[in-house]
């Protein structure tokens, strides 16, 4: 049974992309695998959040990795700023990457860009803390979207660096990316990926959206003026993303899309493709809206804080140990 780790931030409420690239992943894993999932707060505290919103996006967040289909039991759900290793780890593993390292960071030149009010060190020093929170729980796999790969792929050197110098604590984690929906574009600028904190709220599809708001979304989304349901990624990016979209939530290939839309316009796709993503919602919303304000809520997130917190305080306590920090 191997390990399983995965976060996600609650710097809003998370978006069909989210779902499509984690989160629906998730749930088939949870059977075979040991899983850790983690509301990775402190991560998302590198750029400025409103408090109240963090905290009501951060237990919308639990709820929703919950309303998916995670089962409590199976699963270890808990939020990162309540088990104190991360933060821990996450210093050491600053002491072990390299600025340039860092700086190469496709996400850090992205968000860096977009910050009026200056870029915090945390921004920098991400993928630090996001080493951190994989290996302290000798993770084997770590199911994420495309996006993150870089991300996984600084972890394991850092995991690696420090191995070679201190001897063999962490074990070596391998990226596990969907087949389908791993890299779920913007709605209204199909070259940009969907991102839950994006400021145009058309740009994306919350998983919380009503049937209505999902359907005007669709229908404003980016496409050509070509009018043929075709995918090709490198010239009609905003159709192809959809037919993707489409794709991913309902198990039909991109040919069997094709050739159902054959002679067809937009418009028809459009509004099949709303049902499609309102009927993947539905279900979801429904169990979601049963746990938002459930005690059994917290019950999960407290025991989940417990079992995480043994594993990490026991990982931090051999770190420290090699590297001379404890007495
Ligand atoms: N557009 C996407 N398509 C497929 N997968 C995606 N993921 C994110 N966006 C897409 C996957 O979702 C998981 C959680 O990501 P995160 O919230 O920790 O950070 P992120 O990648 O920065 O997600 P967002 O939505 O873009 O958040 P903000 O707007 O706050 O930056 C990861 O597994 C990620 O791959």
């Amino acid at each position: 049974m191997g390990v399983i780790f995965s976060g996600i931030q609650p710097s809003g409420v998370i978006t069909l992309g989210n779902y499509l690239g984690a989160l629906k992943q998730f749930v088939e894993l949870q059977d075979e695998h040991k899983c850790y999932f983690c509301i990775v707060n402190q991560h998302a505290i590198t750029v400025p959040q409103d408090p109240k919103a963090l905290r009501e996006n951060t237990r919308k967040l639990a709820a929703l990795y919950l309303a998916v289909g995670l089962d409590p039991k199976k699963i270890t759900l808990f939020i990162q700023s309540e088990v104190p290793a991360h933060a821990q780890l996450g210093w050491i593993m600053q002491c072990i990457v390299h600025i340039g390292e860092l700086e190469r960071m496709t996400q850090y030149k992205d968000k860096s860009n977009n910050q009026k009010e200056g870029v915090s060190g945390g921004l920098l020093t991400y993928p630090a803390l996001m080493a951190a929170d994989i290996l302290l729980y000798s993770t084997d796999f770590v199911p994420v979207g495309e996006d993150q790969k870089q991300h996984l792929e600084i972890t394991r050197d850092i995991a690696q660096r420090f191995n070679y110098r201190y001897g063999e604590i962490f074990k070596i984690p391998e990226i596990k990316i969907p087949k389908l929906g791993a890299r779920v574009m913007s709605l209204q600028d199909p070259t940009k990926k969907m991102s839950k904190s994006d400021e145009n709220e058309n740009a994306f599809i919350s998983m919380l959206d009503e049937p209505k708001v999902i359907e005007k979304k669709i229908k404003r989304a980016q496409t050509d003026s070509e009018a043929s349901v075709h995918y090709d990624k490198e010239n009609k990016p905003g159709i192809s993303n959809l037919m993707s979209i489409y794709s991913a939530c309902s198990g039909k290939s991109l040919e069997e899309l094709e050739e159902l839309y054959k002679g067809k316009g937009y418009g028809e796709f459009k509004k099949d493709l709303a049902q499609v993503v309102i009927q993947t919602l539905q279900p979801i919303q429904e169990r979601y809206k049963s746990l938002i304000n459930s005690t059994e809520l917290d019950d999960i997130l407290n025991e989940g804080a417990k079992k995480a917190n043994q594993v990490a305080n026991q990982m931090m306590a051999r770190v420290e140990e090699a590297m001379g920090l404890s007495r």
